[in-house]
């Protein structure tokens, strides 16, 4: 079948589902340890964001510990400098390899984990690369600033390169904390109710359903009644509708994704029913 989209032209060849996927069910004693590293020169920006909320919550529960080492600690001037102006000239200062070096080698590696050096020219973090971050022992982060890093920051080591979007900040920290939040809250027994994050936009490339809370009518705009029904199969069926429909409208690259997989039969239904 074929539709068009404001600009995309979508071949929908809808693929039955072999096998149904099984939902993680988390177990008592289930918890997992996540270890991040964060190398920054501004330590109390992830700490005063990480010791609060959920993050915070499940550092107290050991599901993650977040753990900081400041470049500048690794100085041996009276000026802890971390910087220094460019080679051939030009504007900024650029971050110097010897302190960085020397904070990421005191970090005792564990065997299953990965540095990420946060740049604006990386691969573009999604929650694809959140979910696979999620099942490492530990993460090591190492924050820019300034005018960036000397190169040889990101030739000496097994890197990866992450940017969190196509724009340009100011320092890594928000990148490092995006990813910090975005991979904890997807270990088990990190959110209050362990199906939270199941439906999450883009947990199956869908965006989430429509949601709604007391009261019942506000300014004139009320609750779907489907949801006061107590009918859970066709609750689940309307949610399923408005995943399918609001990621059609507004995200049909990932619509465009959604339906190259293979879909389900009750999937298939729905996608009939709208008239796909
Ligand atoms: C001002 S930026 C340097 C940008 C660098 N001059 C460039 O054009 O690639 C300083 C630091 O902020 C961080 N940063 C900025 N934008 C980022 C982005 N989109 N994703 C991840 N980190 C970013 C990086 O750690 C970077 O080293």
């Amino acid at each position: 079948m074929q539709f068009d989209n404001d600009n995309v032209s979508i071949d929908v060849s809808i693929k039955v589902e072999q096998q149904q996927s099984v939902n993680h069910v988390h177990k008592e004693g289930d918890a997992q340890r996540l270890q991040f590293d964060i190398i920054t020169l501004f330590p109390e920006i992830i700490h005063n964001y990480c010791n609060s909320s959920i993050i915070g919550r499940a550092q107290k529960q050991n599901i993650v510990s977040i753990n900081t080492v400041n470049p500048r600690e690794f100085t041996h001037n009276k000026h802890k400098t971390v910087d220094d102006t460019p080679y051939g000239g030009g504007a900024g200062m650029v971050l110097k390899c010897e302190p960085f070096y020397a904070a990421l080698e005191s970090i005792e590696r564990k065997e299953n984990s990965k540095i990420i050096l946060l740049t604006p020219q990386g691969k573009t973090y999604n929650q694809e690369l959140a979910s696979e971050f999620k099942n490492l022992e530990q993460l090591i982060l190492i924050c820019g600033h300034y005018e960036g890093y000397d190169e040889r920051i990101r030739q000496g080591t097994d890197i990866i390169e992450i940017s969190i979007g196509d724009f340009v900040l100011t320092g890594g920290e928000l990148g490092a904390l995006i990813i910090t939040d975005s991979v904890t809250r997807l270990i088990p027994g990190s959110l209050g109710k362990e199906e939270s994050f199941h439906d999450d936009s883009f947990s199956s490339d869908l965006l989430e359903y429509p949601h709604y809370t007391r009261p019942y009518e506000f300014r004139g705009m009320k609750v779907p009644d489907i949801l006061l029904s107590g009918n859970h199969k066709e609750i689940d069926k309307w949610r399923r509708t408005q995943s399918i429909k609001r990621t059609y409208n507004k995200r049909p690259d990932l619509f465009k994704k959604f339906i190259q997989k293979e879909i389900s039969k009750e999937d298939r239904c729905i996608l009939k029913e709208l008239g796909f």
